[in-house]
């Protein structure tokens, strides 16, 4: 039997890299899996590359950054596929530009996606996952958590918020939850590549980054996808709480 037999995922988003990669993995071990995005195009590509591998996947569009959206998309899963195991938080954002530069409505908009969308759909999810007598919650976060990076104010500070919080709630809802963060150096998604596209040169500045990393190479979202899978999955069960960085090398550096 596949390890995730059974279970029903949210996969925020799913639409796109990291996300992406994670609900095709999962889809593989078995699980019913709800992609979100903002995007329907992207949204149902994964959702018919799923399907033709014969796993079970819907996609439920809308913006995470309010409490309704994040309302839906729980009930959207629990009516679909009758019950809600796993949540996945990969939907983020970057916002980048230094405090002094940056418009407080991206700011805020920053922290709603990063930071904000946890607090909302864990406010749904955690309940229905206590009716079947457990979940399990993997949120990704970054090594910007740990390390400045210029201009990152708003996404640093909201990555650096993600490890108390999930503290916190491995604190409150253990046993019966076990949640953790996933926090990834650079990764080889559509994120990264938008990243750097501002520079004369992008493709030298992957290779200068790849040349810093002791593994010598970006992640790729199926790095991601595995770790992710051995977070989610009975193979971490005395893990709760944690964050696992993810990272090439990147926080020895
Ligand atoms: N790539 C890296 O190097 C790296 C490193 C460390 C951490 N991370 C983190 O990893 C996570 C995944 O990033 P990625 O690199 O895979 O980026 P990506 O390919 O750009 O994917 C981002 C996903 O977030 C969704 N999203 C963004 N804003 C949203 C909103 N307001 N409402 C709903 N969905 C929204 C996008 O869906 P739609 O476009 O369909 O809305 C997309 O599916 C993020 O949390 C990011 O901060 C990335």
């Amino acid at each position: 039997m596949s390890s995730l037999s059974g279970k029903t995922a949210i996969v925020t988003g799913g639409t796109s890299g990291m996300g992406e990669g994670v609900a095709l993995k999962f889809a593989e071990e078995g699980a019913n899996v709800l992609i979100s995005g903002r995007y329907e195009e992207r949204g149902e590509s994964v959702v018919q590359k799923i399907l033709k591998k014969g796993g079970s996947a819907f996609f439920n569009p809308g913006d995470i950054s309010t409490s309704k959206a994040n309302k839906k998309l729980v009930e959207s899963a629990v009516s679909h596929f009758g019950q809600l195991d796993i949540l996945v938080l990969s939907a983020g954002r970057l916002g980048l530009g230094k405090i002094t530069e940056l418009p407080e409505e991206e700011w805020l908009r920053t922290i709603d996606v990063n930071l904000n969308s946890a607090f909302y759909i864990m406010r749904y999810a955690i309940p229905e996952m206590l009716v079947n007598g457990g979940g399990n919650i993997v949120i990704i976060g970054s090594v910007a958590a740990f390390h400045a990076f210029p201009s990152h104010a708003a996404y640093c500070a909201s990555k650096g918020a993600l490890i108390s919080l999930v503290r916190q709630v491995a604190a409150d809802y253990g046993p019966e939850i076990r949640i953790n963060l996933l926090c990834p150096a650079q990764v080889d998604t559509p994120l990264l590549r938008s990243s750097v596209k501002a520079f004369d040169n992008p493709e030298t500045i992957i290779r200068q980054t790849e040349a810093k990393l002791p593994m010598k190479r970006l992640g790729t979202t199926n790095d991601i996808a595995d770790a992710v899978h051995f977070l989610a999955s009975d193979s971490s069960s005395w893990i709760t709480g944690s964050c696992l960085t993810i990272d090439g090398g990147f926080l020895c550096t």
